[in-house]
């Protein structure tokens, strides 16, 4: 279905306004700017579907987007959904907007029931943050199937990607003792881009 044209089906900038639970929806999480929205058009090889800035704080919603070609209704349901979030951590943005954007993100990761898997990216130059650590705490405890995918690998060198790698191996396997593959990626030169699709359609057909 990464083959189909892909249409931004709602915003929710709160929990009342998300779409009903019907397919089985794949959020992208991480900290602001750490490349969720470009890396979903990379995948989706949309170009400006899902807006992307320099600027963190750039996605303010929870952004609903699906294969097109569906009514929505009864029996006729996309497949699945793909979800862009608002960052968490610094952003350009009022301290209290930043708070209501985290709340509504954690609440949506804890709460929802057809929520396959969260890709929890982390931009290669930085590594895993406290935070980061704070929302792979919350997935843990609310059992939900998160995946590590390291962004922006352009950024660095190979060697420093290979240790990237191990690092974070390790960090993972202090918390559990089995966790799904690693995937490094850039979206802008499109590295590991059949690797993420691969995952993608393996967690929303389980
Ligand atoms: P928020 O919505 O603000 O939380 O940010 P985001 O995580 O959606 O990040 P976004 O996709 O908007 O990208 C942030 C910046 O990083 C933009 O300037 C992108 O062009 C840049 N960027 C994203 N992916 C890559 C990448 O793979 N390589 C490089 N070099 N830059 C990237
Ligand atoms: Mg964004």
């Amino acid at each position: 279905s990464f083959l189909r044209p892909w249409v931004f089906l709602r915003g929710a900038p709160a929990m009342k306004f998300l779409p009903p639970e019907g397919p089985p929806e794949v959020a992208f999480a991480g900290r602001s700017n750490v490349g969720k929205s470009s890396l979903i058009n990379a995948l989706i090889a949309q170009r400006g579907l899902a807006r992307t800035s320099n600027t963190p704080g750039r996605t303010q919603e929870l952004n609903f987007f699906v294969p097109d070609g569906y009514s929505g209704t009864d029996g006729d349901m996309p497949p699945m959904a793909i979800i862009d979030m608002p960052g968490y951590g610094f952003a350009k943005a009022p301290k209290a907007q930043v708070d209501a954007w985290t709340e509504l993100v954690f609440d949506y990761l804890r709460g929802r029931v057809t929520l396959k898997r969260v890709f929890l990216l982390i931009d290669a130059r930085h590594g895993i943050k406290k935070n980061d650590e704070e929302v792979m705490d919350l997935l843990d405890k609310a059992a939900v199937s998160y995946q590590v995918v390291l962004t922006k690998i352009d950024k660095i060198k190979p060697p420093a990607v290979v240790r990237l790698l191990a690092d974070t191996e390790a960090q993972l396997k202090k918390r559990a003792a089995a966790y799904p593959e690693i995937v490094a990626t850039s979206s802008e030169k499109g590295h590991g881009m059949d690797e993420l699709r691969n995952a993608i359609a393996r967690a929303v057909s389980d």
